[in-house]
């Protein structure tokens, strides 16, 4: 195993003098954001005033459309044009890819007569207005043919078949190790379909200059925008310029582009104006993709001391019929749990629903409601506690591929989290402990999630004034992305941060991968720490070799870099005067990062602890929140504010996972019953109370040059299971289908005579 680095320490990040690095500065763009400053992308200026497009979505879920008739909307006040499959431009098949290389392939909107899923569009109206656009969608005329739709989940269990390009993994002899086991928990669990619900709908704004196409579109990835885009315009993607420099949420759901991003395109090249669209908020629902329901199965089999002999996570989840997507929610207990027989797997329901898709955590999100509430019932069992079971489990390497841990503090996070939470206080027989008609209970729940590294690249110039200002075609979906990236290049320049501009979502820019997978901050970070180092390296080379400069002949790998100046000793240089003498465009220099060589021979993940205290009400059935407290391992942390504020928001969806937020198919037409946020119950802040989260002390040297990992995505792993083991502490029911309403809870506290 080879376990040479690619990158040395310590490092100016490392070393942190500045103290820059893990700094709970504000948002970079935060005052442009709450004043109302920082243009979405429906909301950019244009070069000349705009027309405003409207989808119409069908409302079927399967079939074909036999006639469409769009002359009335096209006759209406202020319509410019009206689109149906009939007329609509000419668009690349679906799925080709003229350029090899390109991220994604064509994806055409209005492509053909055929219906695949409730909200699919099937009009488009372009008019002077937003009102006169939608109004007149309501004028296009649509006959159906409709044809047999599966639409229900748990009916169509016995269709599933194999998750695409997988096997099951099986490690020993599950069902042998099973029967064997002294203690045994069998139980099937269910997370229902959830949707995104992003502030931001998904919208663009897009002009043509001439041969070349300007869009602004709200989107987590740059290249994947921009290559599906051209892709499905059929041109080269260098004539079209994605920017997505403001983004109002994504959690997955902006991973890939919508018909908002084609249609706005070819509007404007129809009309030779900008054109603005938008989805709706009822259309997101069924326009974007969404995450899965999934039924999940656990067994778990133990010795008398607690010592796992056999685990099994068997997940069912569904997805688009043409659309394959396996939500993962078994492979993280590869990862956590060893025992020595094992059995993980995922099969696919096909229905013809709107297509299933990357929703924060995909996998962990929904997995381990199931397996952390399974150990909890295990620990009841053996009379141990929950810590002490998870403790005695505890392995050496990584238990999917005997990889030694860069670094695994999951015992400390349970451990320091009992400690701040108060666990010892917690009564281990359900229902012991009453406040008035309130049933009070705590619970807890680990957290696992991955830490990837992608390719990135990123520009830096320093100008004359002494700013530098760091490019990079990365995106900020809400997450705090300028903000470290800003930390990280003060810290590695020696410059304080008004001095650090920050300039992302750009296509033209030097190339990263985007948001999503929580590696956004780790890659593009890392990537703009090593074009730091390279600039450090070129000013050093400049003012060593300027005989202008009070450090001319000095050997530049002794350089020091501190409040603004490059200093040797007592001698020193301002890096605005070395911008100004290199000229009037200053210094430029771009570079990057890539997986470091053994990246893959270490196991790399990020952990946490939840700890979750309820009141269960013995009268409605009412679940509420009284505290909740976690404590996480994430690496290196750059900035304390956001990364406990992208911890906690992850909590706050396990609450709405465990308590409120799902989705329903109509089973008539195979839209889902909730289409706004009324009645798709997110957590809102009445439900939200005492809630806090530790980041504890780490740094992963295997990661990256910074040793830090990613936040986005931890804090909702295990989050809601830590909520139902306390509606279990509380009142001494075990809920599992999720989520947990007062129905569900009642119904089962009746069936308990309580
Ligand atoms: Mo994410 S759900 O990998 O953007």
């Amino acid at each position: 195993m080879s376990t040479v680095r690619d990158w040395a320490a310590p490092n100016p990040v490392t070393e942190n003098r500045s103290g820059l690095i893990g700094k709970p500065v504000d948002r970079y763009e935060g005052r442009l954001k709450v004043t109302g400053a920082a243009p979405y992308a429906f909301e950019v200026e244009t070069p000349a005033p705009p027309l405003y497009g409207h989808i119409v979505s069908s409302t079927l879920a399967k079939g074909r459309i036999t006639a469409i008739d769009t002359s009335a909307a096209a006759a209406a006040p202020g319509v410019v044009l009206a689109w149906s499959h009939l007329n609509v431009p000419a668009q690349a098949a679906r799925g080709t890819r003229l350029n090899p290389r390109s991220q994604r392939a064509s994806n055409p909107a209005l492509e053909s007569d055929r219906i695949e899923h409730y909200g699919q569009s099937v009009a488009f109206i372009l008019a002077d207005t937003p009102e006169n656009a939608r109004a007149a969608g309501g004028l296009v005329r649509i006959a159906y043919a409709a044809e047999d739709a599966d639409l229900d989940f748990l009916s169509s269990l016995d269709s599933a078949i194999p998750a695409p390009g997988e096997e099951d993994a099986r490690v020993g002899d599950f069902e042998a190790g099973y029967a064997a086991s002294q203690v045994t928990v069998d139980g099937t669990w269910f997370s229902p379909l959830q949707n995104h619900a992003q502030m931001e709908p998904c919208a663009t704004t897009a002009w043509w200059e001439g041969e070349k196409v300007v869009v602004h579109t709200s989107i987590q990835m740059v290249k994947g925008g921009q290559h599906a885009l051209a892709e499905t315009l059929g041109i080269p993607s260098d004539r079209v310029r994605l920017f997505t420099r403001y983004i109002g949420g994504g959690f997955g759901g902006k991973g890939q582009s919508y018909d908002d991003l084609t249609l706005a395109a070819l509007a404007a090249r129809e009309s030779g104006r900008p054109v603005r669209v938008a989805y709706t908020r009822q259309q997101m629902f069924q326009a974007t993709i969404h995450r899965p329901a999934v039924q999940m199965r656990v067994r778990l089999g133990a010795d008398r001391s607690g010592r796992l002999n056999a685990m099994a996570l068997e997940a069912v989840t569904h997805c688009a019929r043409n659309a394959p997507f396996v939500e993962h929610a078994a492979s993280f207990a590869r990862n956590l749990y060893a025992a020595p027989h094992r059995l993980t797997g995922h099969r696919l329901v096909l229905l013809d629903i709107p297509h299933a898709g990357a929703m924060r955590a995909p996998g962990e999100a929904p997995g381990m409601l199931s397996l952390e509430c399974a150990m909890d019932e295990l620990a009841e069992k053996l009379g141990l506690d929950p810590i002490e079971l998870r403790i005695r489990n505890e392995p050496e390497v990584d238990p999917d591929n005997a990889k030694p841990f860069s670094v695994r503090q999951l015992v400390r996070c349970m451990q320091e989290g009992a400690q701040q939470f108060g666990w010892s206080r917690r009564h281990p027989t359900p229902g012991a402990v009453r406040d008035g008609r309130w049933y009070v209970g705590m619970g807890m729940a680990t957290a696992i999630r991955g830490n990837f590294l992608l390719p990135a690249k990123a520009g830096l110039r320093l100008t004359g004034d002494g700013v530098a200002t760091l490019t990079q075609g990365m995106t900020d979906i809400g997450t705090g992305t300028y903000t470290i990236l800003a930390q990280i290049t003060g810290e590695t320049l020696g410059l304080p941060l008004d001095q650090v501009r920050v300039e992302l979502g750009d296509s033209e820019m030097p190339p990263a991968p985007g948001s999503g997978g929580q590696f956004g901050a780790a890659t593009a970070g890392s990537a703009a720490f090593e074009t730091g180092m390279v600039m450090r390296r070129r000013l050093a080379e400049l003012a060593t070799g300027d005989p202008r400069s009070p450090l001319y002949g000095e050997d530049p790998t002794l350089m020091d870099f501190a409040n603004g100046n490059i200093v040797l000793g007592n001698r020193s240089d301002s890096l605005a005067a070395l911008a100004s003498r290199a000229g009037p465009e200053g210094v430029y220099v771009e570079g990057g990062i890539s997986p470091a060589a053994d990246a893959r021979d270490w196991s790399q993940h990020t952990y946490g602890a939840q700890f979750a205290e309820v009141g269960v009400d013995s009268v409605t059935g009412e679940v509420r929140l009284r505290r909740m407290f976690g404590v996480f391992a994430a690496g290196r942390i750059l900035n304390a504010k956001l990364a406990k504020s992208q911890i906690t928001g992850g909590m706050i969806w396990g609450v709405g996972a465990a308590l409120t937020e799902a989705n329903v198919v109509d089973p008539r037409d195979g839209s889902f019953l909730h289409q706004d946020l009324g009645g798709y119950l997110a957590p809102v802040h009445a439900d939200i109370v005492n809630l806090d989260a530790v980041l504890l002390d780490e740094a992963d040297d295997k990661a990256n040059p910074m040793g830090i990992k990613g936040v986005g995505e931890l804090g909702i792993c295990g989050a809601g299971a830590a909520i139902a083991n306390a509606v279990y502490n509380a009142c001494g029911v075990r809920l599992r289908d999720y989520p947990l309403t007062p129905d569900k809870v009642l119904a089962a506290l009746e069936a308990k005579g309580l």
